[in-house]
């Protein structure tokens, strides 16, 4: 494994190697992170940021008083981390039902000098320039977490235990409604997340970052390359690749990883032990960092 080596602001790594950290950002389970401070509405959406992975974006590639923007905020997680370090967070989200719940974290979370800081708008990313007006160009860090490209839903496992779906089809993809890029897959995503970066691109001071956080999943059993994906997108639209940061969503215990594997990845495991074959958990997802060159008008 490459030697880890963090990127400081301004500084674009020679010789086109792109240098690799591993964050420990999963001590403790999802679940417990938000406990006792997100409002209950936030475990209804199928794929939140952890909460320490955002703090640990924000506080490396930002600067308290800097302004930090989330295009497809969900329940805030950014918006509500970034603004107790100290940043102006501005959140964009599609579904006014996500949205509102991030208003809501907002309030919950933050105290009143925080709560100032943070805002969320309910508008497309696609659409970026024109949701932020007169900020747009203005900003530092963009710290967002996509869509994954694969099926996502809640699983609810209290509601299993009563005889009910385990999995209510109306959570799948954020929403039911198909202008959600929730529900694209293969180039139709690609395309439409191609627009995004080129709106995150348009936004961004020159010099800001981006700070992509995707999960390899898999289809049919096979791996997807979301972060490569993700990487080949951005460079597309002028973006500078400057970091690979591996974030664990396993706990460290010694020198071992005490891996939290999701209901579905236990149940495809248990799947392919029963007919000997090897099956590798993903326990981590990427954050990708990328610069906006400096000489950009
Ligand atoms: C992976 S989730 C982000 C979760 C977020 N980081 C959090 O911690 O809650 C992706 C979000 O993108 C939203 N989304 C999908 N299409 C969008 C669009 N065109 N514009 C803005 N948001 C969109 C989805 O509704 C979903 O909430």
């Amino acid at each position: 494994m490459a030697t880890q080596q963090t990127v400081k602001a301004g500084t674009v790594p020679r010789g086109g190697e792109v240098p690799l950290n591993i964050w420990p950002c999963a001590q403790t389970s999802a679940q417990w992170q938000r406990q006792g401070r997100y409002v209950k509405e936030s475990f209804e959406h199928p794929g939140k940021m952890l909460p320490d992975l955002a703090r640990r974006i924000i506080e490396t590639y930002s600067s308290p008083g800097d302004l930090v923007v989330d295009p497809m905020c969900g329940i805030g997680t950014t918006m509500v981390e970034g603004a107790a370090l100290g940043r102006r967070c501005i959140g964009v989200e599609l579904e006014s039902r996500w949205a509102a719940v991030a208003a809501a974290n907002i309030d919950h979370v933050l105290d009143d000098r925080q709560a100032v800081r943070a805002e969320v708008r309910v508008g497309d990313a696609t659409e970026l320039p024109l949701v932020l007006g007169d900020l747009s160009g203005m900003v530092n860090l963009i710290a967002t977490s996509p869509p994954y490209a694969c099926e996502v839903g809640r699983v609810d496992k209290d509601a299993w235990a009563r005889g009910d779906v385990l999995c209510d089809p109306a959570s799948l993809n954020y929403s039911t409604d198909r202008s959600n890029l929730g529900h694209l897959r293969h180039e139709e995503y690609r395309i439409a997340m191609l627009a995004v970066y080129q709106a995150c691109f348009d936004v961004l001071r020159p010099g800001g970052f981006l700070v992509t956080v995707t999960k390899n999943m898999r289809q049919k059993g096979r791996l997807v390359d979301l972060a490569g994906t993700t990487s080949v997108l951005a460079r597309q639209v002028g973006f500078g690749y400057l970091q690979h940061n591996v974030a664990l969503l396993a706990g460290l215990r010694g020198d071992r990883l005490a891996a939290r594997p999701s209901f579905w990845q236990q149940s495809h495991l248990r799947k392919s032990c029963a007919v000997d074959r090897r099956y590798h958990l993903v326990v981590h997802e990427d954050a990708l960092v990328f610069v906006k060159p400096e000489d950009c008008a």
